[in-house]
């Protein structure tokens, strides 16, 4: 009788702890574009997941939107660097600003114990600061980088991303480069630079400051600008087509250089050059862009685009993924990492001017 009792006893306790463990399976993000993108992650051994399931710390991650072809490397690098270390709740705001504040509602009520956001607006930092500082939880902020104000006025918050004034000079010093290298590109010989700019979205910390200091460096490097026509593309690369498409027929051959805050537009801006004739039969116009994408990488190695400014996304993926992990873990955010902090407590991955004669190091990059 005793043997039962005890078989028993056993046997409930067991169901008692699986029952428990059960709520809290490790879970790691797969899903797209929905509110909550949590999918179980399949294991052979359910020992091993359950043990895992206590070490791997729940994260909540917002992508300002899913249909933004640089933060999809982005969101692809913070991925892969969460297999086995954390779980992840990642959302697409679908640029959507009160859509991203409700989802850091829901990434709370679910438990994180960090947040990873890209905003959609930079000016909602306070907002989400806010919500993070109710609940005590760390907070990294990564790719749209919020005012100095807002990143001092909470100890928990932390920013990953560039020094966005430095992908303006890498992008102005490789024009001025190439166009002293090329006198044929000054087509109408007045030894003034015409060009056309696609600036990202207006207020966003890179957009403006790729707008203004490419221009700035080119100019300090003793060449004349004229600037043609200067208007957002949002990053959009359907935009950019449109944008360009117009430029065309206003000022045709009157545009010597096209000049994009992203490869996403420059790469629209070059299927208008090339339904205009351009790139074929010795009629060329250099485009430029910004951030190292394969599909500009393909452009550069056919010609059809003069280069472009690597801004890693790999790197920027794991390193948000490693702060926002040492945070939820209450380590210090850079506890085991090469990372480094700036006086604005911020971790910034260099930018670099990648053209035709460095392609295999970007291609790499982005693997
Ligand atoms: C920039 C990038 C753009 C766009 C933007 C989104 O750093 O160059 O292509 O992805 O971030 O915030």
């Amino acid at each position: 009788m005793k043997k039962w009792l005890a078989l028993i006893m056993v046997c409930v306790l067991a169901f008692a702890i699986v029952g428990c463990s059960g709520d809290e399976t490790a879970t790691n993000s797969e899903g797209e574009g929905n509110a909550s993108a949590e999918n179980e992650q399949s294991s052979g051994d359910s020992n091993a997941q359950t043990e895992a399931t206590d070490e791997l710390p729940k994260i909540g991650v917002t992508i300002y939107k899913f249909d933004d072809n640089f933060m999809s490397f982005v969101r692809r690098s913070i991925e892969t660097a969460a297999e086995g270390k954390a779980e992840l709740i990642l959302n697409d705001s679908q640029n959507n600003q009160a859509t991203q504040n409700d989802q850091v509602d829901m990434m709370i009520s679910k438990g994180v114990k960090s947040l990873a956001i890209n905003l959609v607006d930079p000016q909602a930092a306070p907002t989400i600061i806010g919500k993070a500082q109710s609940e005590n939880l760390p907070l990294i902020f990564f790719n749209k980088e919020p005012d100095q104000t807002a990143m001092q006025s909470y100890d928990k918050v932390w920013y990953v991303g560039t020094n966005s004034a430095e992908s303006g000079i890498i992008q102005g010093e490789l024009i001025a480069k190439m166009w002293a290298d090329h006198p044929e590109w000054d087509r109408n010989g007045d030894g003034v630079m015409s060009y056309v700019m696609l600036k990202g979205e207006p207020g966003h910390p890179d957009a403006e400051a790729r707008t203004k200091y490419s221009i700035d460096t080119v100019v300090e490097k003793g060449i004349l600008v004229e600037e043609l026509e200067l208007q957002p593309g949002f990053w959009d690369s359907v935009k950019g087509k449109e944008l360009m498409d117009a430029w065309i027929s206003k000022h045709g051959d009157d545009i010597e250089m096209v000049i994009a805050n992203n490869d996403g537009m420059a790469l629209g801006a070059i299927q208008s050059l090339q339904a205009a004739g351009y790139f074929n039969d010795g009629k060329y116009m250099p485009v430029v862009g910004v951030d190292a994408i394969p599909d500009a990488l393909s452009k550069i190695k056919d010609g059809s685009m003069l280069g472009t400014v690597l801004n890693d996304a790999k790197n920027q993926g794991q390193a948000t993924l490693d702060l926002a992990r040492n945070a939820a873990l209450g380590k210090d955010p850079l506890e085991g990492t090469e990372w480094k902090l700036d006086d604005q407590k911020a971790v910034r991955v260099p930018y670099v001017a990648v053209t035709l004669d460095n392609i295999d190091f970007a291609e790499k990059s982005y693997e």
